[in-house]
């Protein structure tokens, strides 16, 4: 196989021709990086490890169709080449029937080379139109998937297993964590990556309501059932039906409230405000709470046998500070959210802009994190983020509102910075996270080829399974 370089499109070229292929070559070479194959077999070789952008494969090969059989079983890569057949001239209807399979153009033999590089020209632009759109798909279903949650500490990297683990299952999972920690987006993700992830995410924040409005939003009520109750209501365990139901800040919830949830969740079974008629639901529970639940159920706050059916699975999110090593990601990730939402260039942090996140004991966690993020880069005038951007609680240092530099703070060029590099080497980790250290998926994912991924992961020495 040739050696290819790293930004053209690719083109697998298939004709058991040897002229033919070379030619094809030639007249290509610099507009694509350019694969070779004489047979199905070698086709169907680099099609599964190379993203192949465009297939061009004569339809007789060998003096068969396999052309055809190439083209069909093209179309179960994913994502699929664009696919364009040579043919004969005189087989043209055979043509159409191919282009009936999924081929997006054909040519036909003698081959035109100007009329066939329009041809490709025009079938690359609707690749890259195809792939946006499916990017955006992507895009919004990964929204909520563990895919938001950021962080490689062997902390993280556990709740990740036992969220993969648990979120099929229908078993209640009681997360506690402190404020910020990332509860409710382990409880999207749990949802996201269950089978009822096509039925509703339904939060209550059970902390904000009154013990009776908090019983009727759960529940909801009939007509006429207490002043106010104007009209019937669903509660929000009839709207998650078949989904999930995030019942938020739990500890905060009265004993009344806790004795109707412990029904509910037993029998599975609501009752509305002012109605005696049980009504079947399915919904798988998750909880959270930043409370120590165990204390608030030794004194005698929480009831023990409510608690114990919550916490069938407990997952426990560790505070930022335990967990430090994930702070570079983090920064990494919000200052390119927030960089973009403000059409900013952002290139990196100064060294003592780093060092101040590194050592901040963040009480708000990864809450905090982002806040602060989102302040430095609104208040960052160059394309390096500097302390004196930050607010001053986490530098330890009054805002110099002169811009001068504060006693410590380096010049933009004697220090080193978090930059593309390390932005590129996150990348990298998260995919190969993501796709259990697949580097063909990983390169898929992130639209390099796998030979440049695989020098990647070399130079930067990133270690995968
Ligand atoms: N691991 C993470 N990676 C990326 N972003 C995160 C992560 N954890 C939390 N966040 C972000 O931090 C913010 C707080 O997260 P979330 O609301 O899930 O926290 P919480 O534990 O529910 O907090 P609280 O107890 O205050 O309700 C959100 O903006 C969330 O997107
Ligand atoms: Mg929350």
């Amino acid at each position: 196989m040739n050696p290819v370089s790293d930004n053209l499109p690719t083109l697998l070229v298939v004709d058991d021709e040897k002229n033919t292929r070379d030619g094809l070559r030639r007249y290509f070479e610099g507009k694509f990086d350019i694969y070779l194959a004489s047979d199905v077999a070698t086709a169907m070789n680099v099609l599964e490890t190379e993203p192949v952008n465009v297939l061009l494969t004569d339809m007789r090969l060998m003096g068969g169709t396999e052309g055809l059989d190439l083209l069909v079983r093209a179309q179960s890569i994913s994502p699929p080449p664009v696919c364009i057949l040579m043919t004969a001239y005189g087989s043209e209807k055979v043509a159409v029937q191919a282009m009936k399979k999924g081929a997006y153009d054909y040519i036909t033999k003698p081959l035109d080379l100007e009329k066939l590089d329009v041809v490709l020209t025009r079938a690359l632009h609707s690749r890259r139109v195809e792939t946006e759109n499916r990017h955006l798909r992507e895009e919004l279903d990964k929204k909520f998937g563990l895919e938001k949650l950021i962080g490689n500490s062997p902390a993280m990297v556990e709740i990740y297993d036992r969220v993969r683990q648990v979120a099929p299952t229908k078993a209640t999972v009681l997360i506690q964590g402190e404020s910020g920690t990332g509860k409710e987006l382990v409880a999207q993700s749990l949802h996201m990556l269950s089978p009822r992830k096509s039925a509703r995410f339904v939060a209550v924040h059970c902390a904000a309501l009154s013990p009776q409005l908090l019983e009727s939003e759960l529940f909801g009520h009939e007509k006429g059932s207490f002043t106010g109750a104007t009209e019937r209501r669903t509660g929000r365990f009839e709207e998650a039906n078949h989904g999930t139901i995030f019942l938020d800040e739990i500890g905060e919830i009265d004993a009344a409230t806790q004795v109707k949830l412990l029904r509910a969740l037993g029998e599975q079974t609501v009752q509305r405000v002012g109605s005696n008629q049980s009504i079947k639901v399915d919904v798988r529970v998750v909880a959270a709470t930043n409370k120590n639940l165990e204390a608030l159920v030794r004194e005698g706050k929480f009831r023990d046998d409510l608690f114990y059916r919550l916490d069938v699975v407990p997952i426990h999110l560790p505070p930022l500070r335990e967990r430090r090593e994930d702070i570079p990601l983090l920064i990494n990730a919000f200052v390119q959210e927030f960089a973009k939402q403000n059409s900013k260039k952002i290139t990196g942090l100064s060294t003592d802009a780093l060092e101040a996140l590194q050592h901040y004991d963040w009480p708000g966690n990864i809450r905090e994190l982002r806040a602060a993020l989102e302040h430095g880069v609104a208040l960052c005038r160059g394309e390096r983020l500097g302390v004196r951007d930050l607010p001053p609680r986490i530098t330890g240092k009054s805002n110099d509102a002169t811009g001068r530099l504060t006693p410590g703070e380096t010049t933009s060029s004697s220090s080193s910075h978090l930059n593309l590099e390390a932005m590129e080497k996150n990348f990298i980790h998260q995919a190969l996270r993501l796709t259990d250290g697949n580097v063909t998926e990983s390169a898929k994912l992130l639209g390099i080829s796998r030979r440049t991924l695989h020098r990647k992961i070399k130079a930067y020495q990133i270690k995968h399974s």
